[in-house]
């Protein structure tokens, strides 16, 4: 298994380019089941993710092409199997996108349950209850969720709890139903935004999307369309604290700068610089960071998937700090590995109190998930010594070439294979 080894102390400086979100490549990547012409997708970051979800794809009868690098040519012209695996969801739970397509397209589908993983239970109660609500006939056999449906009816539906994959597979599944769907309590994440966009010039008519209602008037059927997926703003966070922390100064290119509010407010208040330019946001550090509170909500909260990130930055502020998770029941992985580095945090329930050190040190630590990982590399550049991160296949998810990125920025960061 490849690992990453990192020696730590040094600035990070110059410039550097964002990939496409892998959270909006996913899903219109699954969107491709809801019509027999070609999507082509632009900016579809080259992740491992991505290389699983064309892999489920092409298990189906999925085609695709790659036009170009980053432009990924898909046809579900024939679509010889309705099925996904538990070996592809246990790998990639964002899987389950292909439900609501499948079944609004076909009127059927059987998609393997996902069990826990890393970071919590994870259920899909909401996704299929939203399924049922629009009159599909939804059985669980043997660890497999068996859907069916003639025509799928559009319906009122209130979302209890805010759900990112849950939104765009009710959004997708009602492009193509019978009436209108309005989802009430619906996410409003900038990637169920750009996959409302997709929709659209796909040819369904969808209105509120970015906002907590969402309006879908069903259509018969839905054309091929090009797209080009939006920046990753978790990867542009993740750099952004790697400038503070090393007392950097770097400019992030290709991002769109209201979708970090809620990260660049964190990072101001802790005495980054942070500035909007040309192309894209610097930001610049030069001295220990101020301690701040924060709390992961949905979008526009701060996000979940900043939270390992910026808990190393407070790792080292000059004073306490307290980091709630409110998302996920089970997202501070990290810690353990970070405590073996020398940071001082205490978690009581959901909540860690972290008390600033002056540096953290090098030590061997393992990666338990995607984030997680993306932590334990931002204390490897800010800690003294060597740092050898195992298990990075979990970063190969998300981060396109994350470690030649920050070399390119003076990071002393190498991939040791095998
Ligand atoms: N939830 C339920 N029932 C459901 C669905 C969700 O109780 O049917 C709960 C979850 O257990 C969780 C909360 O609702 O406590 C929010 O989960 P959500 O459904 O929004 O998460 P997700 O859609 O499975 C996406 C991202 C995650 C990101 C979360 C939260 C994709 C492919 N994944 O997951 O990204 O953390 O939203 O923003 O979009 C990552 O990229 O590292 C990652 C984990």
């Amino acid at each position: 298994m490849d690992r990453l080894v990192i020696r730590g102390g040094k600035p990070l400086v110059g410039s550097v380019t964002v990939s496409g979100a892998k959270n909006a490549a996913l899903p219109a990547m699954a969107a491709v089941l809801l019509t027999s012409e070609e999507l082509m997708l632009e900016n579809v970051p080259s992740l491992q993710d991505v290389a699983t979800i064309e892999r489920l794809l092409g298990f189906m009868g999925v085609e695709s092409r790659e036009a170009a690098p980053g432009t990924v040519g898909l046809t579900s012209r024939a679509v010889r199997r309705f099925e996904v695996p538990y070996d592809l969801v246990r790998t990639m739970r964002a899987s389950v996108l292909v439900l609501g397509p499948l079944l609004a397209r076909f009127g059927k589908a059987r998609v393997s349950l996902p069990g826990g993983c890393a970071i919590g239970p994870r259920p899909i109660n909401l996704h299929l209850a939203g399924l049922q609500a629009m009159g599909a006939e939804i059985d669980l056999v043997e660890g497999y969720v068996v859907a069916k449906a003639s025509r799928l009816s559009g319906t009122r539906l209130l979302f209890d709890t805010i759900t990112v994959t849950g939104t765009e597979n009710l959004m997708m599944a009602a492009t193509l139903a019978k009436g209108t769907t309005v989802l009430e309590n619906a996410a409003c994440e900038p990637e169920v935004e750009d996959l409302a966009r997709l929709l659209q010039k796909m040819g369904a008519r969808i209105e509120g999307a970015g906002t907590s209602t969402i309006t879908i008037e069903g259509v018969e059927d839905l054309t091929g369309a090009p797209h080009r997926i939006i920046p990753d703003r978790i990867e542009a966070g993740t750099f952004a604290v790697a400038a503070a922390i090393t007392q950097g100064d770097v400019l992030i290119q290709g991002c769109v700068p209201q979708h970090l509010d809620a990260v660049m407010t964190k990072l101001r208040d802790a005495g980054a610089g942070v500035a909007e330019e040309a192309g894209g946001v610097r930001v610049r550090m030069a001295a220990r960071p101020r301690p701040v509170d924060i709390t992961t909500e949905p979008f526009p909260g701060f996000a979940t998937d900043m939270q390992a990130q910026i808990m190393v930055l407070m790792a080292i502020a000059e004073g306490k700090s307290v980091i709630t998770e409110t998302v996920f029941e089970n997202r501070f992985m990290h810690i353990p590995e970070l405590l073996r580095m020398g940071a001082d945090i205490a978690v009581t329930g959901r909540s860690a109190l972290v008390r600033g050190v002056p540096s953290l040190r090098g030590a061997p630590v393992m990666a338990t998930d995607l984030r997680a990982s993306a932590s334990l590399v931002l204390a490897g550049l800010q800690a003294r010594g060597e740092t050898v991160v195992h298990r990075i296949y979990h970063l190969d998810r998300g981060y396109e070439r994350l470690e030649a990125k920050l070399r390119s920025l003076g990071g002393d960061i190498y991939r040791v294979e095998g």
